[in-house]
């Protein structure tokens, strides 16, 4: 029997987030529980590896979720990408392949799938627009991570196509918030900074370098914001590929780190190192299709940055 009527999921479906101890899969599960879902399940990475397909396939023919938010994924910043494109390319192309052939295979009703707008051509027009999704070349230090994305949007569609499924994606800006990866080899923009900026005002130390030259644009969204988004997405949502979640404003890298120096309390000088990639100069997100189903943004930067250091001290803080 269907879980979904009309714009509802059943608060009794079977809702596998994969991913679940992740930044984005945490806050879909967090906002699936605040929203009565209390059918859902979840593997850690230990427990099931999604890169191996018979495990894969065992976990879904016995389990036989109704509902999968795939948000389990080899995700990292310009830095981890450049050194590791043959990883962010093969890993992410076989955990989706895994996911959505098994899904499939076991009678899955509805699938949402991680996109993201760094995999937009790198000179396409701003705001993204997704009809601009493959038409010209990829911002090159993350071109291996962007590939493995769109040949996850497309597989869903071309599901949905040939097959009449319901798997839909959500292109979301950069995220940071709860969760998020503070680890400065692997993390992104916003948690790196905080991070830089915390530890610079615990050592008194006069400087903090950031990347490139502070003018590259970037949208970003509170996780939790883009968890409600995503639920938004899959209830309301019903076209058959994929559509941009987001924001709809962006800041500069140099505002961007004027607020965080705010937030953190840090009080010395910031240098932006220009001789460090800026990566794509701009990633504003058009929103429009997504605002005319009825969504809006709740939580603001300054909200979204409080929130993630408060989080930040309280969990990552013990080793510094
Ligand atoms: N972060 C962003 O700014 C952003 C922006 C747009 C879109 N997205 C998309 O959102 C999704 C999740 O990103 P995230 O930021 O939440 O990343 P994350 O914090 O690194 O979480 C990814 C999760 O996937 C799990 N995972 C990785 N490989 C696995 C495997 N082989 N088997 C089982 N689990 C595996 C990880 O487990 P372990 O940690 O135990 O390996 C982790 O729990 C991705 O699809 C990403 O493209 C993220």
């Amino acid at each position: 029997m269907s879980k979904i009527n009309g714009n509802m999921i059943d608060l009794d479906s079977k809702i596998y987030v994969a991913g679940h101890n992740g930044m984005v899969g945490s806050a879909i599960a967090r906002a699936l529980e605040k929203k009565g879902f209390d059918n859902l399940i979840f593997r850690t990475h230990n427990e099931l590896d999604l890169m191996v397909q018979k495990d894969v396939e065992q976990f879904f023919e016995k389990e036989k979720p109704d509902i999968v938010f795939l948000a389990a994924a080899k995700v990292g910043g310009i830095s981890a990408n450049i050194a590791n494109p043959v990883g962010f390319l093969m890993d992410n192309i076989i955990i989706q392949h895994n996911v959505i052939k098994s899904a499939f295979d076991s009678d899955v009703e509805k699938l949402i799938f991680l996109g993201s707008s760094c995999i937009y051509p790198t000179k396409a027009q701003q705001p993204l627009k997704e009809e601009y999704l493959l038409t010209g070349p990829l911002e090159p230090t993350n071109e291996g991570y962007a590939l493995s994305k769109i040949v996850g949007l497309k597989a869903c569609e071309y599901y949905n196509k040939q097959y009449g499924t319901n798997y839909i994606g959500v292109m979301p800006p950069n995220l940071y918030g709860i969760n998020d990866n503070f680890d400065l080899k692997t993390a992104h923009v916003v948690a790196s900074l905080i991070k830089k900026m915390h530890l610079a005002k615990i050592n008194d130390e006069p400087q903090v370098e950031i990347w490139g030259s502070g003018n590259q644009h970037r949208e970003l969204m509170f996780v939790d914001d883009m968890a409600d988004a995503t639920l938004f997405a899959a209830e309301n949502y019903h076209g058959n590929s994929f559509i941009n979640i987001g924001v709809g404003v962006d800041y500069t890298i140099r505002e961007l780190s004027e607020t965080i120096q705010n937030v953190v309390g840090y009080e010395g000088e910031l240098f932006f190192d220009t001789t460090k990639p800026d990566g794509m100069f701009r990633k504003l997100l058009d929103v429009s299709n997504f605002n005319e189903l009825g969504w809006k943004s709740k939580v603001s930067l300054e909200e979204g940055l409080k929130l993630t250091y408060d989080w930040f001290l309280e969990n990552e803080c013990k080793e510094d």
